[in-house]
């Protein structure tokens, strides 16, 4: 046994070191985005464990140190620490694929606190058992070196009537006298998300399937995540196998003896390309933070040309950090969080321009591409007329630009030839939206943060100038207020 812990410790140390070492040739790289979370270097895709421990925020991801792909999905745990959801310090690799139980990766997982410690739950795949999935526990007491339990795996089957081979990212929370985790599974190829009880977190016993699909919730429910909000439960869950959608949310009510989730809305938690595997936790306000990978897996309809910053060393971090709340008709509120506002510089402001048909405004334009926009736009009940758009164009060539089609009740965003769509409402004729510009990303919040679009892009450049013209009369831009966004300071590692 001491023998498997040196192992895991040398390899964390190797492949710290190599990250830090490569991360150097990168770090001032035009592509690299100035008030987002990435990877320092090599892969990364969903966020794992995150957790407000002693003071700190601490962001666990998907992590492949060597290269910028995914390593065929031999993930180790990177690891970061702030203290305020937008300097990150980059810290020592957390987890490494050394032991038998986990040799084919450490994938997903969550974390939670126990007498001064930091558990990690993650799921093992275990290449020498047929690529077998299989939970397993890590502990620390200073929320940095880990060592992994002897008791692993903790738990190596589903105890109930799903796959093994899709049996995987295990959430945890204590509720009353129980620890609680939920597992993302398939039965008979629908997904279905699976709920555990333990007193003591190694040994666990199957209650019930939290959710089943029944054909509507895609093959596999991946990364679920499940808590109480505003008086109500949440299931969030980003299933493969569901076509246009993969981040999805379930809201409805819940009873810890029947351990079924009885849900009545249903809602997408992005409508964005690049948003996946979203994992929530509380925060030292009592806030639900939410945390997600902003890219996309190569199985998605819309994926195309790879990952673009691969070439150059690096793939994958996270989209804006945003706090959960349930609208009035319970919808999920994705509220992009308040700390974003201290990265704001000085306001420019817009106000009262008609937008005539086919006339070109110029809104924006300024040397860096960060910057934050909030548009209020007035819409006049044209019927007559047979189009209704409003167009902003990010870029000269409009190659990416978003059309709001008053008509068609849509907000669509083209990047290249690939598009995708959400639902555009207007109250009392103004349409509302909230963008966030960065060097490679474009994120936009409407209907009062119960719609979000967050979309990757490579061609803005390092100057913006963003466009906005109309097609068809009667809108006109009520007000913009534009922000530019400073970085919050260099990140570091430690
Ligand atoms: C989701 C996912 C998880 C898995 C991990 C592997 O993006 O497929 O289900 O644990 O990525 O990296």
């Amino acid at each position: 046994m001491l023998y498997l812990r040196d192992k895991h410790r040398m390899e964390i140390e190797k492949s710290t070191k190599f990250v830090q070492e490569n991360s150097i040739t990168i770090k001032n790289h035009p592509l690299r985005q100035h008030y987002h979370f990435e990877v320092p270097y090599g892969w990364c895709n969903d966020p794992n464990g995150v957790i407000f421990f002693k003071g700190q925020y601490h962001l666990f991801y998907q992590h492949y140190p060597y290269q910028a792909n995914c390593g065929a999905f031999k993930t180790y745990w990177g690891h970061a620490v702030s203290n305020d959801l937008l300097n990150w310090e980059h810290k020592k690799i957390a987890l490494a694929p050394t032991d038998d139980f986990d040799n084919g990766g450490c994938w997903s997982g969550s974390a939670v606190e126990l007498d001064g410690e930091l558990l990690l739950f993650y799921t093992g795949i275990s290449s020498k058992n047929n690529n077998a999935q299989v939970q397993c526990l890590a502990r620390s007491s200073d929320g940095i070196h880990f060592i992994k339990s002897k008791k692993n795996p903790i738990l190596s089957t589903p105890m109930c009537d799903t796959d093994a081979l899709d049996f995987r990212d295990p959430k945890v929370w204590k509720y009353g006298d129980y620890w609680y985790m939920v597992v993302g599974s398939a039965k008979e190829e629908l997904g279905t998300v699976l709920l555990y009880k333990s007193t003591d977190l190694k040994s666990w016993e199957f209650i019930n399937y939290l959710i089943e699909s029944f054909g509507k919730l895609g093959t596999v429910c991946e990364c679920p995540d499940f808590f109480e909000l505003d008086g109500k439960y949440v299931l969030l869950c980003s299933p493969k196998g569901m076509g246009q959608r993969k981040t999805i949310y379930l809201v409805g009510d819940f009873d810890y003896h029947v351990g079924r989730l009885f849900w009545s809305t249903y809602g997408e938690i992005d409508w964005g390309m690049d948003y996946y595997a979203p994992q929530s936790f509380l925060d030292g306000h009592n806030r639900r933070i939410m945390i997600a990978w902003a890219n996309a897996w190569d199985w998605m309809p819309w994926f195309k040309n790879g990952y673009h910053t691969s070439q150059f060393g690096w793939s994958g971090g996270m989209a804006l950090i945003r706090s959960l709340s349930l609208a009035k008709d319970n919808r999920l509120r994705c509220t992009p969080i308040q700390e974003l506002k201290t990265l704001r510089n000085s306001r420019k402001v817009l106000e009262n321009i008609a937008l005539e048909n086919g006339k070109v405004i110029n809104l924006f334009a300024s040397d860096n591409p960060c910057c934050e926009l909030l548009f209020d736009i007035h819409v006049k009940d044209n019927l007559k007329q047979e189009e209704q758009k409003i167009i902003l164009e990010f870029t000269e060539n409009k190659s990416t630009i978003m059309i709001c089609d008053i008509k068609k009740c849509e907000i669509v965003f083209h990047r290249g030839f690939t598009s995708k769509k959400c639902p555009l409402k207007l109250v009392d004729m103004h349409l509302k939206l909230h963008l966030f510009i960065d060097t490679t990303s474009v994120e936009l919040f409407t209907d009062d943060d119960c719609v979000s679009m967050s979309n990757n892009v490579y061609d803005l450049g390092t100057t913006l100038k963003i466009n906005m013209k109309a097609v068809g009369e009667g809108s006109h831009l009520h007000k913009l207020n534009c922000f530019p966004i400073s970085a919050p300071n260099a990140e570091s590692s430690g």
